[in-house]
């Protein structure tokens, strides 16, 4: 029997790679860039399985090139690039990754919270300009403090509640909001639930943590922005459209709140001349919250895991629509 084909988007760690080898013949789009969507459409059209990045459109135009699909493993626990519901709509299954990359980027969320909490990024970039002539003064460079703050983490899955065990370290006090109350988690690590308004209005860290849905989309603009304290500082490491960026710009320019901390935006990569690049208040970094190498290494064999296994007939360990198998 002829093996199966597999086209992978972008080049991947060579342990992760082998596990595909083993149970299919296998193609890497070559180029650092992401495929381009029609050269995507014509590397997919005999392929039986893909892995994919945030960066490939999956939809059903890709589905409809692309006739001996059968199986999609996303790099990412994110699948807002990804059609789910049409997927499942043809029987195919859709994986994803998550829990293995939680804690990293949990990591990298904590570290941008405390990176614009006492200024590191703005006062490194000052510090290299040549502008560090005085020894010490009392008054410049004054951060806020995070131990004892008020946390508010909207979106309390995997990634939140790493961010939450993270902040008990810290001695905060944590809010959060979620679709569904988490009652084991309120036992567990003393969060307290809180209605929107209220976390937006006495948190003084506000951590994003959502999916991007349709209900997720801008779900920060001026409103929101206005509902937060003049001191609050706003994390991303969900994705960029969670925040209307242009709303961002302005208050954070008007300083009407403190700071803000991105590992995300919109659109990705955020181009050289944005106008949030030009504010000292923003701390950004360009979407490494799970680029830590033993986690990058485990969430592309979970990957690689997932497609192989569909590719032979089984079920994907982390499927994200379980409901194409007989039985859910
Ligand atoms: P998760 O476990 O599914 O958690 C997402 C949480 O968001 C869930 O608790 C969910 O509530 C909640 N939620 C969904 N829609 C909401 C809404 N409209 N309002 C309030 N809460 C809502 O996912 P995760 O593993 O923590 O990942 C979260 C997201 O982080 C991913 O989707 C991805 O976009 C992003 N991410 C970014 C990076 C990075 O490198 N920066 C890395 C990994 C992931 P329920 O529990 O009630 O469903
Ligand atoms: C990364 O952004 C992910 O969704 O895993």
């Amino acid at each position: 029997m002829a093996r199966p084909k597999a086209f992978i988007t972008r080049t991947l760690l060579p342990d992760a790679v082998d596990i595909v080898r083993q149970v299919a013949d296998v193609e890497i789009w070559p180029d650092e860039s992401p495929p381009p969507p029609d050269e995507l459409r014509r590397r997919a059209a005999d392929a039986d399985g893909i892995l994919t990045t945030i960066m490939d459109r999956v939809d059903a135009d890709l589905m409809d090139a692309a006739p001996n699909l059968r199986a999609i493993s996303q790099l990412a626990v994110g699948l807002d690039n990804v059609d789910v519901a049409e997927a499942t709509r043809r029987g195919i299954p859709v994986g994803n990754t998550p829990g293995v990359l939680s804690k990293s980027t949990a990591d990298l969320a904590f570290a941008l919270l405390l990176g614009a909490a006492r200024r590191t990024s703005e006062s490194e970039r000052w510090l290299r300009g040549g502008n560090w002539r005085l020894a010490f003064h009392p008054t410049h460079w004054l951060g806020q403090d995070v131990h004892e703050a008020t946390l508010g983490i909207v979106g309390l899955g995997q990634i939140g509640l790493e961010v939450a065990r993270r902040a008990r370290g810290f001695d905060m006090r944590i809010l959060y909001h979620s679709r569904t109350r988490k009652t084991d988690a309120e036992s567990e690590y003393g969060v307290e639930y809180a209605d929107f308004p209220a976390l937006l209005s006495q948190a003084d860290f506000i951590m994003l943590c959502v999916p991007l849905t349709s209900q997720t989309h801008h779900l920060i603009s001026t409103a929101e922005l206005a509902m937060m304290k003049p001191t609050a500082i706003l994390i991303n490491v969900s994705r960029g459209p969670v925040v209307d960026p242009q709303a961002l710009y302005q208050s954070l320019h008007a300083n009407r709140i403190a700071a803000a901390a991105l590992d995300v935006t919109s659109p990705e990569p955020i181009p050289s001349d944005d106008p949030l690049l030009t504010l000292d208040n923003l701390t950004i970094t360009p979407h490494i919250g799970s680029a830590a190498l033993p986690t990058r290494l485990n969430t592309m064999k979970l990957a690689a895991r997932n497609l192989a296994a569909a590719l032979t007939g089984q079920r994907m360990e982390t499927c994200a629509n379980p409901e194409v198998y007989n039985g859910g």
